[in-house]
């Protein structure tokens, strides 16, 4: 199961769209999906202390750690990503280890698209995470209110959700390998 995170809590986001992208396209590759939408969850904002036993953020927990492969749908804000995807992370952290991840975010220059590499880099460091090294970064002239317009970006989205299929597999095999010794 892949596990989709949208997290811009705008309500016309951008790189929901993305999200939803990614959905449809997994499920026609006959993949299972759960899809989650930080718009519609209470998370607190993380204290390192008591809001880890916040009932939404458990159950945040649960649902990471079920996923085989994780998809990031994020906001460029400030040129990093935005602060519910932080805060989602700082939250759930503990259960990201080893974890497959692709990245989809929207901007609103093409200047930004150096943005996510730190993220890239705490991702793995933090948490040992395998970070597929292309991502999506779509501007808004390649998109429209519903949907991608832009062919190239389309590729890249169906070329990540791939990616992010075989890499879960391959991450899956590695551990039942390990198990058996
Ligand atoms: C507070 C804030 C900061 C932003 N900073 C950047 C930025 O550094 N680089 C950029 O390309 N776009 C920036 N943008 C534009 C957003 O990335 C753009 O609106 C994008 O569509 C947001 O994703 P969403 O539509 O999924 O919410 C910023 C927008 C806001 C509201």
């Amino acid at each position: 199961m892949i596990l989709i995170i949208s997290c811009s809590h705008h309500p016309d986001s951008r790189s929901r769209v993305l999200a939803h992208a990614a959905k449809e396209a997994l499920l026609a590759a006959g993949e299972k999906v759960d899809f989650f939408d930080l718009r519609d969850v209470d998370l607190p904002l993380c204290d390192g202390h008591s809001t880890y036993e916040h009932p939404s953020v458990m159950e945040a927990q649960e649902r990471v750690k079920k996923a085989k492969g994780i998809l990031l749908a994020v906001p460029i804000y400030n040129y990093t990503v935005n602060a519910v995807t932080k805060n989602f992370i700082e939250h759930t952290g503990k259960v990201w280890k080893g974890k497959p991840v692709g990245l989809m975010a929207a901007a609103g220059g093409k200047g930004s698209y150096m943005a996510l590499l730190p993220f890239f880099g705490s991702l793995m460091l933090d948490f040992h995470c395998y970070v597929l090294p292309q991502f999506v970064y779509a501007t808004s002239d390649q998109m429209s209110e519903n949907d991608i317009t832009d062919s190239e970006l389309q590729k890249r989205l169906d070329e990540l959700v791939h990616d992010i299929s075989w890499l879960a597999r391959v991450v899956e095999e590695k551990g039942k390998k390990n198990l058996q010794g």
